[in-house]
């Protein structure tokens, strides 16, 4: 009796063990699947790249742009920052996002001044259009931004509002007219806290559409040893 005892639990065993082998194997095969089509082109960004590059830039009338002769604004069709956001993805194939504001943003410069000013002394969001797709997908954010009054535009604010930037790879860049990055970098530590800078780079924006102004561009990236894909 007790080796038939013996005998079945034995067997109801070995059973147990080639039922749960099979059914591993079979999560092994739909995970495969779901690489396969990833390959097949069924990807959900664009580049299939883990870097995206976030900015907002302003076209319009603004200072030091353009043919400003001896006055102190031009315009241009093509923001400072989305010069150099160009740039960066012609050699790079980064995934990108511009942050398009629900309400324009005036073309005027000075206009532009006073929503700015006003933007900042209410602690606005301003509303973006559109979301980023597949969030979670990326891992490092290269986050473009011209300076306003030493610090970013609130609509920056907004994307970090409504992200979580947490054990993401930040990679800030301003273009400005002499200000640097401001006050930026710890404005981005106090509202990410749990993100890594890993670094970051101003330019001038009256610098940005000379040839040194590209390979500064272009040697900041390189230095940042992304892949390109
Ligand atoms: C409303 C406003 C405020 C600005 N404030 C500053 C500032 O405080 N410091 C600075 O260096 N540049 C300032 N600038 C200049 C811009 O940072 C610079 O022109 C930038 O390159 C513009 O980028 P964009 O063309 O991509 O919008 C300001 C520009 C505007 C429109």
């Amino acid at each position: 009796m007790k080796t038939i005892k013996f005998l079945f639990g034995f067997f109801g065993c070995l059973l147990m063990f080639f039922t749960l082998t099979a059914c591993n194997n079979n999560e092994n095969n739909s995970s495969n699947n779901n690489e396969s089509n990833k390959q097949d082109g069924e990807i959900t960004t664009p580049n299939d790249s883990d870097t995206l590059v976030i900015f907002f830039s302003r076209a319009g009338e603004n200072y030091m742009v353009g043919d400003y002769g001896n006055g102190y604004a031009g315009y241009v069709d093509v923001g400072n920052t989305e010069v150099v956001v160009n740039y960066i993805l012609d050699e790079y194939h980064f995934d990108s996002f511009k942050i398009n504001p629900v309400v324009p943003y005036p073309d005027s410069y000075s206009d532009m001044l006073n929503v700015a000013r006003e933007e900042q002394q209410t602690n606005a969001r301003p509303e973006f259009i559109g979301e980023i797709e597949n969030f979670e997908n990326y891992q490092n954010f290269i986050i473009g931004y011209p300076i306003w009054n030493n610090t970013f535009p609130n609509i920056i604010i907004s994307i970090f509002d409504k992200y979580d930037f947490s054990h993401k790879k930040l990679y800030p860049f301003s273009t400005h007219g002499g200000s640097g990055l401001g006050n930026t970098l710890s404005k981005i530590k106090e509202l990410e806290p749990n993100a890594t800078i890993v670094d970051s780079f101003s330019i001038p924006g009256a610098n940005v559409r000379s040839d040194s102004g590209k390979s500064q561009v272009l040697n900041w990236i390189d230095s940042l040893n992304l892949e390109k894909r």
